[in-house]
């Protein structure tokens, strides 16, 4: 049976759930969609897959940090108690704070949108990348109908989520499966010369990696969200850090070769132009069916993705409620051990959010404020192993500080790159800024009195 963790929710899943949380959410549209964008960036074969190599390298730095955090402290939140615990509790609240109103809810907006827009393209047979699309109501009542569906069932029971988050990592393991066996094959009728001379074309300006680096990460982003629910998984020490590294190498392996596959079936000229690259794909191998078959795998992804975000973000919300944190309702855990009022608002926002939905906007606005908080928190375990030495960890990230030093330092020229270049990284920070005056004048001291998760 499941026991209790202590804090309202039981400690119910094993390491297969905590693997498909990993890989489910962060395998979500980005692999079918922008590795065209990736070769049209950095212009040649070799520096595209140098791009996934090192985009892959990066998030599984992430990843090893945030194996060590999650095992030594395996609270529910995530950067939420990590930052209040090393950093002091203004930065906890700034990042629940960001997360409730544009990370969390922006990125889950956005999947549920490239879900409707993947169906409605073959319910209605539009083109799914079609100027506009997520403009179509009939995309948008989709994308809020799934919200609130996936949030309805993750109601009743982390376990019902989990299922669902099992079946369609599968499925969309088997769809990638198919697609890397299509590539396979053109690999072997010619499609080897595609790789004659790697890197004939490359950009080599440190800008335009950095861009393509940007596009990449999107699809690897969803590392880090088993920590938010390390509460409840069992054994945390053990299967943490197993679930978060062996997800990460996965997908990179995964999404190395899928690259692979593009470039073996299509010259790197389709590749640059093509905003469908698995469909490309497919339709040149396999025929017309292909069309729709794509459209299909992409729109089962994309809705387990969104699945496993709903169920890890709502986590967050309620670690910091619980500890006074955030508007105290968060907090309320139903009969079913699930963080209920958390789960419904946090569908309500992403709702709202859809509405207006801007597509590009919200992609640049989330990938800012994400690495601002990645990094802050590996910060945090840097300040946790000099403040406290002898706290038990089970997993510790190797070599350290190499690790965690590379992981900054990416980090860091991510953030100053978007400063300079997309003004909506100018506007999180402003709206953190508001966050920030919000604290003082609402969370300041703390609502309840219990001790607090975070801040021992
Ligand atoms: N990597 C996913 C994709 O390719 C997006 C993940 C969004 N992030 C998140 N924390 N839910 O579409």
């Amino acid at each position: 049976m499941a026991s209790t963790s202590g804090g309202g929710l039981r400690r119910s899943l094993g390491l297969i759930d905590g693997a498909a949380l990993i890989v489910g959410i962060t395998i979500g549209s980005g692999i079918f969609a922008s590795p065209g964008r990736v070769v049209e960036q950095v212009g040649s074969v070799g520096m595209a897959l140098a791009v996934w190599v090192v985009g892959g390298l990066l998030s599984l730095a992430g990843a090893l940090c945030y194996a060590e955090l999650g095992a030594a402290l395996p609270v529910a939140g995530g950067e939420y108690a990590y930052l209040s615990r090393t950093l002091g509790r203004p930065l906890g609240f700034l990042f629940t704070w960001t997360q409730f109103f544009v990370m969390k809810t922006g990125s889950q907006a956005i999947i549920s949108i490239v879900f409707a827009s993947y169906l409605g393209s073959v319910l209605f047979g539009l083109d799914p990348r079609g100027a506009g699309l997520d403009g179509d109501w009939r995309i948008k009542a989709i994308a809020v109908a799934t919200i609130l569906l996936l949030t309805a069932v993750n109601c009743l029971g982390v376990r019902q989520g989990a299922v669902v988050q099992v079946v369609f990592t599968a499925l969309k393991l088997l769809a990638l499966a198919g697609i890397i066996a299509m590539g396979l094959a053109a690999f072997f009728q010619g499609g080897s010369a595609h790789f004659a001379d790697p890197f004939a074309g490359s950009i080599a300006a440190p800008s335009a990696f950095g861009l393509a680096m940007i596009t990449c990460l999107w699809a690897y982003d969803g590392w880090n969200n088993l920590n938010y629910v390390s509460e409840e998984l069992r054994e945390p020490e053990r299967n943490l850090p197993r679930a978060i590294v062996f997800g990460t190498l996965g997908v990179m392996v995964v999404y190395v070769l899928a690259n692979v596959a593009y470039l073996s079936a299509l010259t790197p000229a389709q590749m640059a132009g093509s905003r469908a690259v698995a469909t490309h794909l497919a339709v040149q191998v396999i025929g017309p069916i292909g069309g729709v078959l794509v459209p299909i795998a992409v729109a089962i992804s994309t809705f387990g993705s969104t699945n496993g975000s709903l169920i890890t973000g709502a986590r967050v919300f309620y670690a910091a409620a619980r500890d006074g944190q955030f508007p105290r309702f968060f907090g309320y855990v139903s009969p079913q051990a699930v963080p209920a009022a958390a789960l419904v608002a946090q569908g309500a926002w992403a709702s709202m959010l859809v509405l207006p939905g801007d597509f590009g906007t919200l992609v640049d606005y989330f990938g800012f404020a994400a690495w601002m908080f990645y990094a802050l928190a590996v910060v945090g375990l840097m300040i946790l192993r000099a403040q406290a030495p002898d706290l038990p960890r089970p997993y510790k990230v190797r070599p350290y500080p190499l690790v965690p030093l590379v992981f900054l330092a990416a980090s860091g020229f991510l953030i100053v790159n978007s400063l300079l270049t997309t003004p909506q990284s100018w506007f999180a920070l402003g709206f953190m800024g508001l966050g920030l005056g919000v604290y003082f004048l609402f969370f300041r001291v703390p609502r309840v009195a219990v001790p607090t998760t975070s801040q021992q």
